[in-house]
């Protein structure tokens, strides 16, 4: 067997033994790449390989045997995963520095009955010590490797056997297989397929983590997406404690839970009923506060959405968001000025969802509208009113995904009104509700129901 250097166009594939820089073949600029190659199997070698290796099976007699998850004893991280951690599954864990992936890592590896090895590339022994004691929590079945060769970590899996292994982070693990520096994509990809190949081979399932920077552009972990089974990203404002930890990706369960947490003095605690966490305890005297029932994933939760309104004080009016699309908002102010004659374009708005939390749900928009109208007219909404509803451009309000659910969720924690769509109409014929349903089908009517019966 030989081993050669040779340059392909990544765009043709054509093959040259020195770099160019303009691919004769399609004219391509910079496609070409150094990759080794190993070939020259003689021709009869060749001729007995091709007879052998896997057989194709009808899929009908394909057995299968459903995998026992390791238990997390973490609820919300075990449904994030869909029950736990598949036996040699890989697992990347994404978020941005300072979020928590640390923090929760090690406390899955605290918590966990398996042995775990807990290898950090990023701190020492102490101070992967200093925050387990901030966890006020031990374990005899955790081990802390601080190393960062791979060809180094590897002989200590099969020297521990442990039962979970935590790699913190992937962007500082180097391999003697890739020249490049720490941290270039070509060592995270080649670091990232030896752990896998190990992962898949010897059923120890492991879990990475990769950081990704504030525009989200995640230059090492991005690429590795598509080689491990499962993706979450743990995201949240770091000045706020709520975190969401959302699947992304995911070979063995559903990528629409999602898990919450709240960061603590002394870690990350689950959010097993997010329902009354984010609403802060507002009166009936605070005018731009609105509430909405809101889903992320599956759950339905409700959220508090605060605006200010107020006349810009520099030229340019300024808005301002956390949690919610700026863009979306500079659409649903578009439809306040059009359809219900606001002028808000000399003013500032400031729009935040409480608790620093992000949510994706189109349903927010009634909510988020209601609170800037709310603010500008300087008049309160009732605290025990509650909304659901998507708006349109023609400032018509559109109806929204599971809306029983949200009707449930808004009962249960104790609102006496929700206001959604008209179109709901049949859907809502069929639940028992003490709550009362009030359906909306313009902007104009929430206007006329929230802001001018108080100032007959
Ligand atoms: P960390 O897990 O180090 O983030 P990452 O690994 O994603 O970079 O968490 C960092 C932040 O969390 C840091 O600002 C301190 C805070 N923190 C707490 O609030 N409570 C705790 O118990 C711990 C361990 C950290
Ligand atoms: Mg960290």
């Amino acid at each position: 067997m030989k081993q050669k250097t040779m340059y392909t166009c990544q765009n043709c594939g054509a093959v040259s033994p020195k770099w160019i820089g303009k691919c004769p073949s399609c004219q391509q600029w910079n496609t070409y790449v150094e990759e080794i190659v190993t070939t020259t199997l003689k021709p009869t070698a060749l001729a007995s390989r091709l007879s052998s290796g896997n057989q194709p099976i009808q899929i009908s007699e394909i057995q299968t045997s459903t995998v026992a998850r390791i238990d997390t004893h973490n609820i919300e991280f075990n449904r994030v995963l869909g029950g736990g951690i598949v036996p040699g599954s890989v697992t990347l864990i994404g978020g941005e520095p300072g979020i928590g992936k640390s923090t929760l890592s090690i406390q899955i590896a605290l918590n966990i009955p398996e042995k775990t090895l807990y290898v950090s590339g990023e701190e020492s022994a102490s101070q992967i010590k200093l925050r387990a004691d901030r966890i006020k929590k031990t374990s005899n079945n955790c081990l802390v490797l601080c190393e960062v060769t791979v060809e180094n970590i590897i002989p200590q899996i099969r020297e521990t056997k442990p039962g979970l292994v935590i790699i913190d982070s992937i962007q500082t693990l180097r391999t003697e297989s890739a020249e490049s520096s720490p941290g270039t994509v070509t060592q995270i990809r080649e670091c990232a397929d030896i752990l896998i190949r190990f992962a898949k081979e010897n059923n120890v399932p492991i879990i990475l983590i990769g950081h990704i920077n504030k525009d989200g552009n995640i230059a090492g972990p991005k690429i590795l997406e598509h080689m491990v089974d499962t993706v979450l990203q743990f995201e949240g404002d770091s000045s706020h404690v709520y975190r969401v930890l959302r699947g992304i990706k995911n070979r063995f369960g559903t990528t629409s839970e999602v898990g919450i947490f709240e960061m603590l003095t002394d870690g990350l605690r689950e959010v097993n009923n997010p329902g009354e966490l984010l609403i802060h305890q507002h009166d009936n005297n605070t005018s731009g506060v609105s509430v909405a029932s809101a889903v992320e994933g599956l759950r339905p939760f409700v959220v508090e959405v605060q605006s200010l309104v107020s006349t810009a004080a520099y030229g340019v009016p300024q808005r301002s968001t956390t949690g919610f699309d700026t863009k979306r908002l500079n659409m649903l102010l578009a439809v306040i000025e059009r359809r219900a004659g606001f002028r808000l374009n000399q003013k500032d708005v400031f729009l935040n969802i409480a608790g620093g939390i992000k949510i994706n749900d189109p349903a927010m928009d009634l909510s988020v509208l209601c609170a800037v109208l709310s603010s500008d007219l300087d008049i309160p909404i009732d605290c025990t009113t509650c909304f659901a509803g998507e708006v349109g451009l023609t400032g018509e309000i559109r109806p929204v995904g599971r809306v029983e659910q949200r009707i449930t969720e808004a009962e249960k924690i104790g609102f006496k009104r929700i206001i959604i769509s008209q179109s709901h109409q049949k859907n809502v014929l069929n639940i028992r509700h003490t709550i009362d349903i009030v359906m909306v089908s313009k902007i104009e009517e929430v206007f006329r129901l929230l802001f001018v019966k108080r100032n007959r």
